[in-house]
């Protein structure tokens, strides 16, 4: 029996990365996905390996900071099947930045997308959810950043800090609703996000002697998009029914140890 059969689920960011890989595993356990993505051209080479998995997939071009842009993709996806399952707010976005050398409208920018899309995200989902008399799930894509800090990433790090409030606060007032509102928060995980400013972390020396070698990940490497996307589907699956408002460290280790 496959776990999300005929649901729909909207992955934002679903064309890369974590969100391709959990639009896939949706895909393969019988759900119909929506990609909101900004780019036609990756959204398209999406679809066409989602397509292989079965369903109808669907890409929706969408800026998710943009207010009228999620309106319309939450419009889009509910005409395509009818009904909305589960709502994965993915999609972010990451650069160094020195606090004392940032600019406001970049900081806006980086609130607008992680922040506020996913308020828009859950609130137009939520509400079309309720409509349609679906009790289902919205998963957020946080990071262990939320809770931890870092040098070169207040705007990232506050903002991820205010997606696990919006996570906890969602969770508690659309439960009346039958929606179970959970997030996931992952350490070092091997996408394009791990490659900053040209050089991909995870090859760096620090990375494999403090995090590898001196085992500061416990589990001594970095995690795969699919190890992501696994608890992602576990979250908006039955096996959950009773997870309400959590923000699942997958990390190998690393938040446990300082
Ligand atoms: N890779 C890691 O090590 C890591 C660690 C912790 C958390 N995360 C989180 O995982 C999630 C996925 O990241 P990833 O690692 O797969 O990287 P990624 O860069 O492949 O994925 C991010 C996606 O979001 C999309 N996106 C960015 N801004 C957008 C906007 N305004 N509208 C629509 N789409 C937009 C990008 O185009 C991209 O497809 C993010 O929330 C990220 O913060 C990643």
């Amino acid at each position: 029996m496959r776990r999300f059969e005929n649901q729909s689920v909207i992955v934002t960011g679903g064309a890369t990365g974590i969100g391709f890989a959990t639009a896939k595993l949706f895909a393969t356990e019988g759900a119909n996905i929506v990609i909101a993505g900004r780019s036609e051209s990756s959204g398209a080479q999406a679809l066409n390996e989602l397509k292989k998995l079965g369903g109808q997939p669907l890409f929706v071009r969408t800026d998710i900071s943009n207010e009228a842009d999620v309106r319309n993709m939450i419009e889009r996806a509910s005409e395509q099947t009818g009904h909305i399952d589960v709502m994965v707010n993915n999609a972010a976005m990451f650069y160094e930045s020195e606090f004392l050398r940032e600019t406001t409208d970049r900081w806006r920018a980086v609130f607008d997308t992680i922040v506020n899309g996913a308020y828009w995200c859950s609130k137009y989902a939520a509400n079309a959810m309720t409509d349609q008399g679906i009790r289902g799930a919205i998963i957020n894509v946080s990071s262990i950043n939320g809770y931890r800090a870092l040098n070169l990433s207040s705007h990232y790090n506050a903002a991820k800090g205010a997606l696990d409030q919006l996570t906890r606060c969602t969770a508690f007032e659309l439960a009346p609703y039958g929606i179970r509102v959970n997030g996931v928060a992952p350490g070092f995980i091997d996408t394009g996000l791990s490659v900053i400013g040209g050089v991909n972390e995870l090859e760096t020396e620090w990375f494999k002697n403090d995090y590898v070698e001196k085992r500061r990940i416990p589990l001594a490497r970095a995690g795969s998009a699919e190890e992501v996307a696994s608890v992602i589907a576990f979250l908006a699956s039955e096996a959950s029914s009773y997870i309400q408002g959590a923000i699942i460290p997958v990390d190998g280790g690393l938040s446990i140890t300082f």
